[in-house]
């Protein structure tokens, strides 16, 4: 788009507004006009590029990686075209009381428009990986996901009370609607740390079915760096749970469509006491580290990074998608 910021381009406007000057009574109303002609010349360049960039990354995948932000939904679901017949201002969390977010994946199906939005196959896969190379050779370039830092992650589970541990493999309906039964606090640390590990990895890069935390083949560091490896390639929106508001501005910076209250507030905050920056003690894990997960997780920090300053977003840029979301919050 530079080009059209140079010299020569702005003479050029300049020129053809003192030629027209009966529009113009001054020349510096013939310079501020060109100015602004030149700055909506570079929106629409800006709109362009945006959409080029939408269009590219349809239909969008969701990785929803279990403890990373299950509001991500309500952003996707709220972008133009991607599910007409949701409403404006969607709110996953006011249509699933006590987190019982399921049957409302299970609707997707239904209002949702698959050229903008693949939804899972059964209510049960909430959390389908992006699959063997068939299936990512098809969702390349189009997955979305968010990160967590890998023992942030496993403490949330850990303190959640969701049945991590039980089969999910069934997908008949006794047995997903246990996922939505809060009562499984009693979990050894030791055995969840065993069943979390690597599983970023394993849902970004495994060739197997691995929905159920039970019942998942070993992971090791190799599928670690193929995870790394599928990340730099195949994803279009990469954002951190652990940097939400910032990631959500990044993502309609990204694609465009505007911003929601409905995607800020955390929909299912967790019950256990974090410090002032919302983070677990982890010293409960005794310097335990994830490490095949932490490759994943150190890649997705720099993808981030980079597309901040790729798009140019900070805090200070986000400030009129943050006011744009805080004028549609219903307030009750
Ligand atoms: C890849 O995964 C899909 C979906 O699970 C399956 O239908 C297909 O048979 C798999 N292809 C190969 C080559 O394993
Ligand atoms: C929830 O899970 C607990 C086991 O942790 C079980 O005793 C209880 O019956 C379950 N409640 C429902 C409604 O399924
Ligand atoms: C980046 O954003 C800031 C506002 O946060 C703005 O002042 C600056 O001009 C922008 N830079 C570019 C290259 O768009």
């Amino acid at each position: 788009m530079g080009f059209l910021a140079t010299p020569a381009r702005r003479h050029g406007l300049l020129f053809l507004c003192l030629w027209h000057s009966t529009w113009a009574s001054s020349v510096e109303e013939c310079v501020d006009g060109s100015v602004e002609l030149l700055q909506r010349h570079l929106r629409v360049l800006e709109e362009d590029e945006t959409d080029r960039r939408l269009q590219a990354a349809l239909p969008m995948f969701w990785l929803h990686i279990p403890k990373c932000g299950t509001t991500f939904v309500n952003t996707l679901i709220n972008m133009h075209h991607f599910c007409p017949s949701a409403g404006e201002n969607f709110d996953l969390s006011l249509l699933a009381p006590h987190e019982c977010f399921n049957p409302v994946f299970a609707m997707c199906q239904s209002f949702c428009n698959p050229n903008f939005l693949e939804c899972y196959e059964h209510p049960s896969a909430m959390h389908s990986p992006v699959g063997n190379a068939t299936e990512y050779a098809r969702r390349k370039g189009k997955l979305v996901g968010f990160f967590r830092q890998p023992e942030q992650r496993v403490l949330s589970a850990y303190y959640d009370g969701h049945g991590w541990l039980e089969d999910f493999s069934n997908p008949d309906s006794s047995k997903f609607l246990f996922r939505c039964n809060l009562s499984y606090t009693g979990y050894p640390l030791q055995d969840l740390l065993e069943a979390f590990k690597g599983t970023m990895a394993a849902q970004i890069a495994s060739p197997h079915d691995i929905i159920p935390f039970v019942h998942q083949p070993p992971r090791d560091l190799a599928l670690g760096h193929q995870a790394v490896q599928r990340l730099r390639e195949g994803f279009a929106f990469v954002g951190l749970t652990e940097e939400w508001d910032l990631s959500i501005c990044l993502f309609h910076a990204m694609f465009g469509g505007p911003c929601h209250s409905s995607e800020f507030h955390n929909a299912r905050p967790g019950q256990h006491a974090k410090d002032a920056d919302g983070l677990y003690d982890t010293s409960i894990l005794q310097g335990y580290q994830d490490e095949i997960d932490g490759l994943v997780y150190a890649e997705a920090v720099r993808l981030f990074r980079q597309n901040l300053a790729v798009h140019n977003v900070s805090v200070d840029s986000c400030q009129r998608c943050f006011a744009e979301a805080e004028a549609t919050r219903v307030h009750t």
